[in-house]
């Protein structure tokens, strides 16, 4: 009988170490378990969903929405929370780097709005770290369509809030022919001609996007644009923070969301997904030698059993990783909308075929497998 609670006991304890560890037993981490519970310093799952990462001096720091239990999760309660790890598998939880304000429901990141896709940027010039995001405002379901921008002085934060808004109203992409630059539309014109030709005045749509920063310095937002048909490539403003009015247009009528994107050997590559809301979709790859294209769509990178879903999930960051030249990980999300807190995460080591991405499915793996 003792030997049995002995035995049950044992199982218990293992069963609690492996699920949720307590602040006493922080699991220590030696590799990745894509679509695993992942837990931080504190034995809780890391809760930075949609998210990106900033290496700065020695540290990352993983950036993403913080969710809260059930449907209430698909809104910002809370804001974006910040990890820092020095190794990748193991974070600390910093805590929330930017708040939703509480208490005045007109403010544009007002708790109950929807702010998704976080990334942030260090910028040089000003030795500011930059925070981009989605942003929809409260009780407007997914019509506003900004980008907002937020400012810290420690990668950590508090970042504070600047500004949200449509992008680069009154311009036209660069390449864009100059006969069709024109503000004329008609309902009955196909939406890929309509929607760029309506914004123009107000600002382009900006749904799911990312923030690359090239070798030179010069930084760019990545978004999904016109009613999500079309990717835009917009230059940012030396200091990272606003938008220089010049942008291109890239997989017109493709309907993409979830860009990301990195260098490697010379050349800009997209992983992206399709369009189906929280459903994973198939995963789409494009290679470009000018970040502002022509881009050239590739395959599905993803190969093996649920590569037409992309493994359950959906790209929001590919992470070169410091001290591996020409080493990535491809960073996913399984959305969990119904429990939102609940979603997972999934990283794959990310390999090449030419040009071609290749992502396999690994049950568990490590930096050594780059
Ligand atoms: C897919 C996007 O990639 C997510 O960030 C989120 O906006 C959902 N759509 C909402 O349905």
């Amino acid at each position: 009988m003792i030997n049995t609670m002995k035995s049950l006991l044992a199982l218990c304890l293992f069963y609690s170490a492996a699920s949720v560890s307590t602040a006493e037993t922080p699991i220590k981490h030696t590799s990745f378990r894509p679509g695993e519970i992942w837990t931080d310093n504190n034995g809780a799952h890391i809760n930075a969903h949609g998210g990106g990462i900033l290496y700065d001096k020695g540290t990352y720091y993983w950036y993403g929405e913080h969710k809260v239990e059930g449907d209430a999760g698909n809104y910002a309660q809370v804001g974006v929370h910040c990890y820092s790890s020095k190794d990748l598998y193991n974070w600390k939880d910093e805590g929330i780097a930017l708040k939703v304000v509480e208490g005045d429901h007109s403010h544009p990141i007002a708790k109950g709005c929807i702010l998704e896709r976080p990334k942030v940027v260090y910028n040089k010039k000003t030795g500011k770290y930059v925070m981009w995001f989605h942003l929809e405002l409260k009780g407007k379901g997914y019509g506003s369509a900004y980008a907002g921008v937020a400012t810290a002085t420690k990668p950590t934060g508090p970042f504070k809030f600047l500004k949200a808004g449509r992008v680069n109203p009154g311009k036209w992409p660069l390449n864009m022919d100059k006969k069709d630059q024109t503000a004329e539309f008609t309902k009955e014109m196909p939406d890929y001609v309509r929607i760029i030709r309506r914004d123009y005045p107000g600002g382009q749509m900006s749904r799911d996007m990312t923030i690359f920063v090239d070798d030179n310095g010069k930084a760019y937002h990545i978004y999904s644009s016109e009613g999500n048909i079309t990717l835009h490539i917009a230059e940012l403003t030396p200091d990272y923070t606003g938008h220089t009015g010049k942008y291109v247009r890239a997989f017109i009528n493709r309907y993409m969301e979830a860009p990301a994107i990195c260098k490697h050997k010379g050349k800009y590559y997209l992983i992206a997904s399709g369009c189906t809301g929280w459903a994973p979709n198939a995963a789409r790859s494009a290679v470009a030698k000018n970040i502002a294209g022509p881009w050239m769509e590739l395959k599905n990178p993803c190969v093996g059993p649920k590569a037409g879903i992309t493994f359950g999930g959906q790209s929001p960051f590919i992470l070169p990783v410091q001290g591996k030249p020409g080493k990535f990980i491809f960073m996913a999300d399984i959305w969990r909308p119904k429990n939102a807190i609940d979603g997972r995460y999934l990283w794959l080591p990310m390999k090449w075929e030419g040009d071609q991405i290749i992502l396999e499915w690994k049950d568990e793996w490590t930096l050594d497998d780059l």
